[in-house]
């Protein structure tokens, strides 16, 4: 019997802190000045500041409206006819065709990271995840918590801003045969530092020499440098590796952050194999979210299934891309201790600022970032990125 006092479950709970970023959203939101410059959040805004709805998925959406006949339920592996276009943008006509691996639909790029650790768990093997450092901060707690157990490897170096290759190869020197690594596909999320494709190259080969396991997180696939660019470190690694999993996302390419719009593959080591994997999938995914939401993904098979509406999508995408390797490059202009913000990829990337001076940016200039300096590329506008460039640089330590 448990005592008296005891018997009131939720009393049990220890309290949560509320999560820093959104803790940020909401000191932005009620601070009155309109100059301020929220680079907290990560969802891409355009030239004047907005996140609207892709034309694409607008006209999309018009079709469903017009044709969807039933809300019937779909399984647990989601829409399957955009996971077979979904497929072939991730990994190329070629490799999609690969009867070693398989998918399913997922909430979002979340859900396929969770799903994937979950698959990882099932295994029953002593496997361990070799993750990054930094990295993205909720890749621990989605990863973590299935239970799989977690090594860190250096990643990045703040003074140079650039990859520890070196580093990160004689960390991976630990890594057993069947231990899995995270990456990120492209578009560092918090550095904005990819690998070169000499890099994935060394480390593709490195990883199936080994017997290792990739987990690619694929989240903002042309974003960084198009389409194809940005899938080929994960191309080759799958290709190469025996074994892999590729968490991807739609939620940033089509601009569908909160439709959780994304789907996780898997790699087997044979076809029998693999068959075992997706079925393995389907009665994970039962257990944690039954069947994934439909809209998003129904919206994504409607684009690539329509010529048109796939080249409007791809000339968005190019948009978006341009904006924001155009944002960088002005920042690097801006000053020579910004340069490094050109070389990098993607939405985010790191300043070297403490938190002292992150607050100081906060309180007296309205911006709005991570404590660590991270802040959203595309979150600025043409009016405020001089502006933006020049508060900064002003903190910044002599060169
Ligand atoms: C590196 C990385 N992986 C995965 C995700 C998850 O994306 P989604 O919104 O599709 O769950 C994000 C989202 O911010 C991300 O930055």
């Amino acid at each position: 019997m448990m005592a008296n006092g005891e018997t009131r479950l939720f009393d049990r709970l220890e309290p949560q802190k509320p999560d820093a970023l959104l803790s940020l959203i909401g000191l932005c939101r009620a601070d009155p000045r309109s100059d301020k410059i929220d680079v907290g959040v990560g969802v891409y805004r355009d030239a004047a500041g907005g996140t609207p709805i892709l034309r694409s998925v607008k006209a999309a959406e018009r079709i469903l409206l017009e044709t969807q006949e039933t809300k019937a339920y779909l399984g647990p592996e989601g829409d399957a006819r955009f996971v077979e276009l979904v497929r072939a943008i991730v990994f190329g006509d070629d490799l999609a065709k690969d009867e070693r691996i398989v998918g399913v639909q997922t909430p979002g790029g979340c859900g396929a990271l969770r799903l994937g650790a979950e698959l990882v768990r099932a295994t029953g093997a002593n496997a361990r995840i070799f993750v990054g450092q930094p990295t993205w901060p909720n890749h621990a707690p989605l990863i973590g918590c299935a239970g799989v157990p977690m090594v860190d490897y250096t990643y990045y170096d703040p003074q140079a801003r650039t990859v520890r290759f070196d580093e990160m190869m004689s960390a991976l020197e630990d890594a057993s045969a069947g231990d899995i690594v995270l990456l990120h596909g492209c578009c560092h999320n918090p550095t904005g530092a990819d690998l070169s494709l000499d890099q994935w190259d060394t480390l593709s080969r490195f990883i199936a020499d080994r017997g290792l396991i990739p987990f690619i997180d694929l989240a903002y696939q042309g974003l960084g440098n198009g389409l194809e660019a940005d899938a080929a470190g994960t191309r080759m690694t799958v290709e190469r590796a025996e074994q892999a999993l590729v968490a991807q996302s739609c939620d940033k390419n089509f601009g569908l952050y909160r439709e959780r719009t994304g789907s996780l593959f898997v790699k087997a080591a044979g076809a029998g194999a693999a068959e075992i994997v997706y079925g393995n999938l389907l009665s994970l995914a039962r257990t944690m979210w039954s069947m994934p939401p439909d809209h998003g993904a129904a919206v994504v098979r409607t684009i690539l299934d329509d010529a048109d509406l796939r080249a409007d999508w791809h000339a968005e995408l190019k948009e978006m891309l341009a904006r924001i390797r155009g944002l960088r490059a002005r920042l690097a202009a801006a000053d020579p201790r910004l340069a490094y913000i050109d070389d990098q990829n993607g939405m985010f990337s790191i300043l070297p600022l403490t938190k002292d001076q992150v607050a100081a940016l906060r309180d007296e200039a309205g911006i709005y970032m991570a404590g660590s300096g991270r802040f959203n590329v595309a979150g600025l506008s043409d009016e405020n990125v001089d502006r933006f460039a020049a508060l900064v640089a002003a903190q910044l330590p002599e060169a």
